[in-house]
């Protein structure tokens, strides 16, 4: 099962220290689509997929609660670990087996997961647990993504892409949904009522480390060390020295921007 990349407590320690937080752009503009097409009150929202919990406590001041689902007891594990928001919660469970009662949840959303997801049998229980007029948002970031610092942003931008170009041969098939920007996901679903935002951008403020951090996170890197675990730390610290050398930085934790795009499907129940 594809789900079994996320299931070691090591890989999850690092996704809990090398993901993005959510990004306002997008919550502003899922918790915006559903003012305009449900509107308050906001009682329950329920993020799927929600790993070590970034994507979840986002939406703590906005939701009366707010329930993180991952199939991977080693991320809910780590969620828990967070000293978060009182209302925020998580539990162990599948994307396709949701246990809420029907009409109970006013929003659901998945940061960076729905492409593992069995969408049919997830339509069916988003459908189930909405309330009328209750939203689902499906978003995903563009790989890759660009760095910037002084005037060396388009060596080091093409340092990053070497890296994705060596994972390329280790991504699962479910990698090339997100590579076709989740057109299969759009189709599967099933509410008329939906549409599609191309051009979300963020930028964030990050260490060389963080960088190294956030490609080890990556469940084709995972693959990778698992096939050829010496190529695999050679790969990616060659890129951390070149990206060190580019900068002319002598420590890892030189910080620099990075720039990223995303996308994000919306859709609201009958
Ligand atoms: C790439 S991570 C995204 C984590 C987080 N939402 C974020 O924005 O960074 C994908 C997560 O989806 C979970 N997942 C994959 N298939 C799932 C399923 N069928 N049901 C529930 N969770 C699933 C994985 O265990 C993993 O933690």
């Amino acid at each position: 099962m594809a789900w079994r990349l996320f299931e070691e407590q090591d890989h999850a320690v690092l996704y809990q220290k090398y993901r993005l937080p959510s990004p306002s752009q997008i919550r502003n503009l899922v918790l915006s689509y559903l003012k305009r097409k449900k509107g308050k009150p906001f009682t329950l929202a329920v993020d799927i997929g929600c790993g070590p919990g970034q994507s979840t406590r986002g939406l703590a001041s906005y939701f009366e609660q707010v329930v993180g689902i991952d199939v991977s007891g080693a991320q809910i594990e780590e969620a828990m670990k967070v000293d978060g928001p009182e209302n925020v919660s998580y539990r162990r469970g599948l994307a396709e087996e949701l246990e809420f009662e029907d009409g109970s949840v006013d929003l659901v959303t998945a940061g960076a997961a729905a492409h593992w997801f069995d969408m049919e049998k997830f339509m069916k229980e988003v459908e189930r647990i909405l309330k009328p007029k209750g939203c689902v948002a499906l978003y995903c970031y563009r790989p890759p993504f660009e760095l910037h610092y002084n005037d060396c942003s388009e060596q080091l931008t093409q340092i990053v892409q070497e890296m994705f170009k060596t994972l390329g041969p280790y991504q699962s098939e479910k990698c090339h949904i997100v590579q076709n920007e989740y057109k299969e996901i759009y189709h599967a679903i099933t509410f008329p009522d939906k549409e599609r935002v191309d051009d979300i951008s963020f930028k964030q403020q990050v260490s060389i480390s963080w960088i190294k951090g956030f490609f080890e996170s990556l469940s084709y890197y995972q693959t990778f060390r698992k096939k050829d675990p010496e190529c695999a730390k050679a790969s990616i610290e060659r890129m951390e020295q070149n990206i060190q050398q580019a900068l002319g930085a002598s420590s890892s934790e030189t910080v620099l921007e990075t720039k990223w795009t995303a996308f994000c499907l919306l859709a609201s129940k009958p």
